[in-house]
């Protein structure tokens, strides 16, 4: 099937970064939030961030232009009605994104592939509240976005092939590279990376080492990009406890519980970099 118009619901840090490589690819883009400031703070981003892609010589600057003028707006799910593609990339909690889908569906063309870019959440009980369950998939991408070359692709049970098939091609479009999961708590990527996040709290929890030398460890003897307490802050704290929930829940096992210090940093509202403080002081 031809996608051409793709909705995503969302312009937090995964949204904003959907719509930056599906313009960029040549995919008309339609980004929906339920705050018009959340949404000019994602545009002006999306600029910023394609503009240091053209200062590094890797887009020029007539294919930024032309990725931003196919980058609209809107604050109504209802517009999302007219797109072939919808991406979710709401907060991630189920009843948020059940209630997305609720006032969505009723808008949606037959033929639209619905999505979400759910990190850890059941495929397969978002797609049974909805009207096309075999229309539906988990289509997760990674942070950052337009750098990280990877995009999960999580059928549910009732998932068809013609719509596998469709992201598949999609994610060749964006230039990235595609992974096909089970549908199984936290699928692939969260299922290892998460549970090593949380094992690097009770680390620090345990006084075994200080944030910089837990940090320090990782990247430079096991050659991580970022250490693990700066990768949970980037992520977002509160994210992190979310996924290591549905692990716990979902796989019922005690080596998935949750460090206690990690649920304190989110009670308190330190969430990392979004929020400036987290393992790291960013103000
Ligand atoms: N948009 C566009 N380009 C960006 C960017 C953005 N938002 N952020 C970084 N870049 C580009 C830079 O321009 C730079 O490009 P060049 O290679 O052309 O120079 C490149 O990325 C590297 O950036 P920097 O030099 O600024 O910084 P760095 O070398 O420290 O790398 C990083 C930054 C790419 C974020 C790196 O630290 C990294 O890979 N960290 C790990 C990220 C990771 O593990 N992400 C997955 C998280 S898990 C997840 O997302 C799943 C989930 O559900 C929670």
């Amino acid at each position: 099937m031809d996608i051409q118009k793709v909705g995503i619901v969302g312009a937090g840090q995964m949204g904003s970064g959907i719509a930056h490589v599906f313009a960029l690819a040549g995919y008309d883009v339609l980004l929906n939030d339920i705050s018009a400031e959340g949404l000019q703070k994602a545009v002006a981003l999306i600029d910023r961030n394609i503009e240091r892609q053209v200062s590094r010589g890797k887009v020029t600057a007539e294919d930024k232009a032309a990725a931003m003028a196919r980058i609209a707006t809107t604050l109504k799910l209802a517009d999302l009605g007219q797109t072939d593609l919808v991406i979710e990339a709401a907060t991630e909690r189920e009843t948020v994104k059940q209630a997305i889908f609720e006032d969505l569906v009723p808008h949606l063309q037959p033929h639209t592939i619905l999505t979400s870019n759910t990190s850890s959440i059941s495929i397969t009980r978002l797609a049974s509240r909805t009207d096309r369950p075999e229309k539906f998939m988990g289509f997760h991408f990674m942070n950052p976005v337009p750098v990280m070359q990877l995009v999960e692709l999580i059928r549910g049970i009732a998932t068809d092939g013609p719509t596998y098939d469709a992201l598949l091609a999609v994610v060749g479009k964006l230039g990235k590279t595609a992974a096909s999961a089970e549908d199984f708590p936290a699928f692939i990527v969260n299922r290892i990376l998460m549970p090593m996040i949380n094992e690097a709290v009770y680390t620090l929890y345990e006084g075994v080492g200080s944030v910089k030398s837990i940090d320090e460890s990782l990247k430079l003897g096991a050659n991580h990009p970022m250490g693990p307490l700066e990768l949970a802050d980037f992520i977002g704290l509160d994210t992190c406890l979310a996924i290591m929930n549905v692990l716990h829940e979902g796989l019922a096992d005690t080596k998935y519980r949750p460090c206690p210090l990690l649920t304190k940093y989110v009670e308190a509202g330190w969430l990392g970099r979004k929020t400036q403080r987290g393992f790291y002081d960013y103000r």
